[in-house]
């Protein structure tokens, strides 16, 4: 979308055009009441910027051009006082050439996220529909303000009703590009409840400026959804750089760079009291992680019930299945660079690792290279009751630390079953 034109002759501009069409178009739709919407419209979005709220003129923008049109956010900022929730959307294109910046009012927040319907989390903003395309160009900007939330919770895990940022929910067929999603309150996004999305060139930062850690802001977390790619994402967090969780199946994860976080983790899985849940067909490649505390993880719940979600839980069915981890390269990572756990539980209980029915089967990991902190090329603790992990393979693992210049050759294994390429030692 060239915003020169917008920016440069306005009367002159076709887009600008097809503006003053669709008011006049909106306006006859709404006199005769027919409808609120008209395909092909074009919605530019004024902001306020006087820090007033620009919610409702964004929703409007979603109401009039939700179905077929074009939504333009101009380079300015929006300030977000609001909720919303803007999904059902069709073949819609979203344009972002600013920041939509949400505010600080951490009461108002608190007291009106949305739920999404999975581990208690809630969310400022759903939106989703089919065919839609959300275009940041790269500088298109979804800015938190994350520091308030950071100094609220003060390192607390879950801080129930602390939304995140975004949920794409119900989408189908859609792309996201070129976004810009910094400060997040928590979550940076959740993919819920959706089928064939690209994300690609995505930049994630979530810094904060004190003591308080960043701690939750998960780049990303796929929860009930089929064939999600994530590709070319930078990000920079306190907490897991992607998450794969409940039923997500058929995930790419390709030529992205993360930095500080956790890395690329399967799970938590198994929160949930006898629900079955599966992790399964993941790909992810050409992946590098600088200072993560892991390159790749897997966690699961333990197999008793301690407590209920989010905070607590366990005792969850299903399995992790094929799984693809290929060329990462790792540079200072804190920790192994390959770590299962199957020990999660209510926060400071002493979990049984041991309990675990939750299976974790065919997982392929080749040419991780770099540089890191641990005599351990990987730890796995495979829960017995599970019957191990079945089927794991490691193929040219090098990993040299840093201060000792020693290769990691260390492999710990609780209940690891058919291994190809390395042996437990
Ligand atoms: C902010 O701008 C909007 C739209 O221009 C205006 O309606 C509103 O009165 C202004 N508010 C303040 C506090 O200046
Ligand atoms: C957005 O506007 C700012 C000034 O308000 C300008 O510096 C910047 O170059 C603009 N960005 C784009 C991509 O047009
Ligand atoms: C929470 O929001 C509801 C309406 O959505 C309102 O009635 C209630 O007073 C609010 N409570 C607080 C503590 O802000
Ligand atoms: C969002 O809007 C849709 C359609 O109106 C509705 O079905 C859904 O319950 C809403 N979601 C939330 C979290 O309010
Ligand atoms: C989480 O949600 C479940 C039901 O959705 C509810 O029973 C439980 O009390 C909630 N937990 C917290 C900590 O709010
Ligand atoms: C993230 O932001 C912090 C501080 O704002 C900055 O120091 C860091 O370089 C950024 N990370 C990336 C990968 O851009
Ligand atoms: C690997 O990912 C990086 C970072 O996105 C990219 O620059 C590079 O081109 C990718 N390599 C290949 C072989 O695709
Ligand atoms: C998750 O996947 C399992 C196995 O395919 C299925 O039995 C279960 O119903 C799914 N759960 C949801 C909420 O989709
Ligand atoms: C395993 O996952 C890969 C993607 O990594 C997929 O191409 C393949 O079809 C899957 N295998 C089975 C048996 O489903
Ligand atoms: C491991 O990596 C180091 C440093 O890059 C290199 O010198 C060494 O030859 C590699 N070893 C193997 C077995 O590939
Ligand atoms: C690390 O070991 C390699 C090969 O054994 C050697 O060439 C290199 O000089 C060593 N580096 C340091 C910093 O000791
Ligand atoms: C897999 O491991 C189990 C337990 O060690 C063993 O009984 C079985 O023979 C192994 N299967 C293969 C194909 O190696």
């Amino acid at each position: 979308m060239a915003l020169s034109s917008l920016a440069g002759g306005p009367y002159r501009s076709p887009i600008f055009r097809i503006f003053l069409l669709s008011i006049l178009l909106v306006a006859s739709a709404n006199a005769n009441h027919i409808s609120n919407w008209n395909h092909n419209e074009v919605c530019v979005i004024h902001a306020t910027n006087n820090g007033s709220d620009d919610t409702p003129a964004i929703l409007s923008a979603f109401q009039r051009c939700g179905q077929g049109g074009n939504i333009i956010f101009q380079n300015t900022t929006y300030t977000i006082h609001q909720v919303m929730n803007t999904t059902g959307l069709s073949d819609c294109q979203i344009d972002i050439h600013g920041t939509l910046l949400w505010s600080t009012d951490t009461t108002y927040w608190l007291n009106h996220s949305m739920d999404v319907g999975y581990q208690n989390q809630s969310s400022a903003w759903f939106l989703g529909g089919n065919r839609i395309t959300v275009n940041g160009f790269g500088y298109g900007t979804l800015d938190g303000n994350g520091q308030v939330w950071y100094d609220l919770v003060k390192g607390q895990s879950n801080y129930p009703h602390r939304p995140m940022g975004l949920t794409i929910w119900n989408a189908k067929d859609s792309t996201f590009q070129g976004l810009r999603f910094v400060q997040s309150q928590m979550w940076t996004m959740a993919i819920l409840k959706s089928q064939n999305v690209l994300l690609e060139d995505i930049y994630v930062n979530s810094t904060t400026h004190n003591g308080n850690p960043a701690r939750n802001t998960d780049g990303a977390d796929t929860i009930f959804s089929d064939r999600i790619t994530f590709r070319k994402w930078v990000v920079d967090n306190g907490d897991d750089c992607i998450s794969l969780k409940a039923n997500s199946t058929n995930i790419i994860v390709e030529d992205s760079i993360f930095h500080r976080g956790l890395g690329l983790a399967l799970g938590s899985i198994g929160q949930y009291l006898n629900q079955f849940e599966t992790i399964e067909n993941v790909y992810a490649q050409n992946i590098t992680c600088f200072s993560t505390r892991y390159a790749a993880y897997i966690k699961t719940w333990t197999g008793q019930q301690v407590g209920y979600p989010p905070n607590g839980g366990g005792g969850g069915l299903g399995y992790i299945k094929n799984i693809t981890w290929k060329d990462f390269g790792v540079v200072e990572i804190n920790s192994y660079p390959f770590y299962i756990t199957q020990c999660t539980t209510f926060s400071g209980v002493a979990g049984d690792c041991n309990s675990s029915l939750f299976e974790i089967l065919d997982v392929s990991l080749e040419n991780f290279h770099g540089t890191g902190a641990s005599s351990y090329a990987a730890y796995m603790g495979c829960s017995a009751a599970s019957g191990g992990c079945k089927r794991i393979s490691i193929k040219d693992m090098n990993v040299t630390g840093s201060a000792t210049n020693v290769t990691a050759v260390g492999y710990r294994c609780d209940h690891v079953y058919n291994t190809t390429g390395f042996q437990c030692n």
